[in-house]
């Protein structure tokens, strides 16, 4: 289905290459996506192309922007930091993207948002909620919360809904998005009363998580934090369910793949994470978003990256059209002067750091197989 969307956007061009003997059809506007398509965070960039790829199609069926069409360059990072800054090079340097999206990964948008900065093209992403990511510049900007804010909602949900006060976190040292997240809720969970009884470490894509896992049982918490990728978090419950720990896992946007429940099953119902939206939520923008998304790819009901994919692209249509021009400095100025934007993932206003200060949703994986339920929002602080 994603070919035949591919294709469509293609098609697209046709009807103005016809019209070509009056006036010469506009050229397209190239925007550029880098992404894990592949590897084991593949749904984190696999979602986000979905969601670009319908705001994209939705655009160009009007029209495009000014009478030009979109066209799309994308890139697989495999989830590595060094692929990463070898696509953002190649759209930045040989396919001359006006703007880039990407990446999820705050550690790989961290690698290539030098490249964007240096060389003065937009660079949105989409996901990453590291603070240091839009710290690489003027020219970096997200459409999501930051971490230090998840790390709160994180916090205030175990100790003030679930009264759970006694946590042990255990934290992916290779990801900077699973450290800086892991911090940031010590930090307030602590604040709030909360008690930390282990802090474990492991390495994403580790196999066997025995040794933490021992030493998190005999510090019996009330909750176990885990601030990482669903594929990891996957193993991690199924072990520690194995292991007869029964206390709930709290997490992160992270687990926000379909894959979790898939390589956990059970071992993860009755657990929570902190996310940027959530598909059952009662918000009529939501609702619409969701059965274009469903229409076009398959049935397949968006995760929260097909959701912010979709957002980061739209914002950026809106500043191309309210450009001076399609130069990085023109089209870095209308970004940065985005406010109110109606989002699925929320109204966008993009602060002077250009990060978006946006509420946060706890979602419950519930059932069978266990699905993301809606259970509350935390407003921004
Ligand atoms: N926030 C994560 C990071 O910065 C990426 C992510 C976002 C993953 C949303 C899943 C959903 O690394």
């Amino acid at each position: 289905m994603r070919k035949a969307l591919l294709a469509l956007a293609t098609l697209a061009l046709i009807p103005c290459i016809a019209q070509a003997a009056a006036q010469p059809p506009a050229a397209p506007i190239t925007i550029g996506h880098y992404g894990s398509l592949t590897g084991s965070e593949a749904t984190f960039g696999q979602s986000t192309s979905n969601g670009i790829k319908l705001a994209i199609e939705q655009i160009n069926a009007k029209g495009g922007i000014n009478g030009q069409l979109i066209l799309l360059k994308e890139y697989d990072t495999k989830g590595d930091a060094k692929e990463a800054t070898l696509a953002v090079t190649r759209l930045v340097k040989s396919d001359k993207v006006v703007a880039v999206l990407g990446e999820v990964a705050s550690k790989l948008s961290l690698a290539a948002a030098p490249v964007c900065q240096e060389a003065q093209v937009p660079m949105i992403s989409p996901s990453s909620t590291n603070p240091r990511v839009t710290q690489a510049g003027d020219y970096i900007f997200r459409v999501c919360f930051i971490d230090p804010f998840q790390g709160l909602a994180g916090a205030k949900f175990a100790t003030g809904t679930l009264k759970a006060m006694n946590a042990a976190v255990l934290i992916d040292q290779a990801q900077a998005y699973a450290v800086g997240l892991g911090e940031q809720f010590q930090l307030n969970y602590t604040k709030l009363g909360g008690k930390i009884v282990s802090t474990q470490t492991y390495s994403g894509g580790a196999q066997d998580f025995t040794a933490q896992l021992t030493a998190i049982r005999t510090a019996k918490p009330d909750i176990i934090y885990i601030p990482g990728y669903y594929t990891d978090v996957g193993n991690i419950a199924v072990q520690a369910r194995k292991m007869g720990i029964t206390a709930p896992l709290l997490g992160g946007d992270g687990w926000d793949s379909a894959e979790l429940a898939k390589i956990a099953k059970d071992a993860i119902e009755g657990s929570y994470y902190t996310n940027h939206y959530a598909p059952d939520q009662p918000d009529a923008k939501v609702v619409q978003f969701i059965a274009d998304y469903r229409k076009a790819f398959g049935n397949q009901t968006p995760d929260g990256l097909a959701a912010l994919g979709y957002d980061a692209a739209n914002i950026l249509f809106a500043a191309i059209k309210n450009s001076k021009s399609l130069a990085g400095p023109d089209l870095r100025a209308a970004i940065a002067a985005t406010k109110d934007f109606p989002g699925v993932t929320g109204n966008i206003t993009l602060n002077k750091d250009r990060d978006a200060e946006k509420a946060c949703v706890v979602v419950e994986l519930a059932g069978d197989p266990p699905q993301p339920k809606y259970v509350t929002t935390v407003a921004p602080r």
